[in-house]
């Protein structure tokens, strides 16, 4: 094998993706997924690539130093893409430490045992930190974030990724570790834990449930197909310049509203609905504590300097999402198991 590249969290929505496009179209790279199959994290994700002698999984949890440096003595990988994170918004307005430990601490955990296994020769190693244009904050009604624009995180979520992405640039200044960042705007697609909008919208309209949309839906969101953000972390993590940050986005700005209405008319034709069935499902529920407006991404930087740009249109990236999830009962039945109830009571029932 002519590299072992370690990715983290690759059991989880877009891990899985870029696990499986780095297994199948490098053969040559020996591909290790470390994660520790939280709620999030779900092997089903993954069967199809269990047997190919490039790929192999680690569960471990990397708030867990000894482990961690355990698994990079044993494994010396020469490149980590570290997706592995708590990444839903809501749970951490509910629980924010486990948001501190997981992608502050955990972030940490990997920088360091880069250091203490690379510290010898660092020439061709690359740590990879997977982020999130909610470090960027708020915008209002107009501009866009870039590469330059000022940290303003202002949920736990953001903050702890923003905290991840300062100590990631911290390890390259000061111990020169050598590094990429991409922060992305919100993906959608197949595999994705039904707490984020749009497979939550998916379920419920299935089921004939109430669709909550917080406040008064106005809120704006720039959305990507996780298939054009797997992509791009392919094209980053081989030409992205040591030391830089390249913003992701699908310059497709949604108004939540809308989008679940374009949503219920694609699902009212796939459920041989009459129009405006799953439309009136549609509920307006207490807002998100501290709701930020909009965030819309400049990508010209990764256009310009990488030549990618985001190939799948939204009603076409939408319509594969619908149909994936109709047609895939038994993974959404099996992460509907478990601990979802509780935390959906926990979530909506007060709205
Ligand atoms: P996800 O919640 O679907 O998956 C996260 C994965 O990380 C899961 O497999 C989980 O088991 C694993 N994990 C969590 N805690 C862990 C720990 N302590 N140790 C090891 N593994 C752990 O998340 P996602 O939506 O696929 O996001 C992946 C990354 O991309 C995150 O870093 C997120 O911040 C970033 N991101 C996500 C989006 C988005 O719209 N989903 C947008 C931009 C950036
Ligand atoms: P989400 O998918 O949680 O992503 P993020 O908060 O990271 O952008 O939410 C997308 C948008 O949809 C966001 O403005 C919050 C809103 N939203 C609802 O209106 N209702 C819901 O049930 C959920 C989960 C989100």
């Amino acid at each position: 094998m002519k590299k072992t590249i370690l990715i983290t969290g690759g059991a989880g929505f877009i891990g899985s993706h870029v696990v499986r496009l780095f297994v199948k179209k490098y053969p040559e790279y020996r591909i290790l997924n470390l994660d520790a199959l939280t709620y999030a994290g779900n092997l089903e994700n993954l069967t199809d690539l269990e047997n190919l002698p490039n790929y192999g999984f680690i569960k471990g949890d990397i708030v867990d130093a000894e482990f961690v440096n355990g698994v990079f003595e044993e494994h010396r990988p020469d490149a980590v893409i570290h997706l592995a994170a708590e990444s839903h918004v809501d749970r951490s307005i509910l629980d924010p430490l486990s948001f501190i430990n997981t992608n502050i601490i955990g972030t940490v955990n990997l920088l360091s045992s880069c250091l203490s296994v690379w510290n010898e020769n660092m020439e061709g190693k690359l740590f990879y930190h997977i982020s999130t244009d909610e470090v960027y904050g708020s915008l209002g009604r107009e501009g866009y974030f870039t590469e330059t624009t000022a940290y303003d995180p202002r949920s736990p979520y953001s903050a702890s990724k923003a905290s991840s992405d300062h100590l990631v640039r911290a390890y390259h200044h000061t111990y020169k570790l050598p590094v990429v960042l991409s922060n992305c705007s919100n993906n959608y697609g197949p595999n994705q834990f039904p707490e984020k909008l749009i497979p939550l919208a998916i379920n419920n309209i299935k089921n004939n449930n109430p669709v909550p949309i917080y406040g008064k839906g106005e809120n704006v969101r720039d959305w990507l197909y996780v298939g054009d953000h797997a992509e791009a972390i392919d094209c980053v993590f081989h030409r992205g310049r040591n030391g830089e940050t390249y913003n992701i986005g699908g310059n497709n700005e949604w108004m939540n509203l809308d989008l679940i209405k374009l949503l219920c008319k694609i699902m009212d034709v796939k459920l041989n609905r009459l129009p405006g069935t799953s439309a009136a499902l549609i509920g307006f529920v207490k807002d998100r504590a501290g709701h930020d407006l909009r965030y819309a991404i400049d990508a010209t930087k990764i256009k310009k300097d990488l030549g990618w740009e985001p190939g799948v249109t939204f009603h076409v990236g939408l319509e594969k999402t619908v149909d994936w999830y109709l047609s895939n009962h038994q993974w959404l039945d099996h992460v509907l198991s478990g601990d979802y109830a509780n935390y959906y009571d926990q979530q909506y029932k007060q709205r």
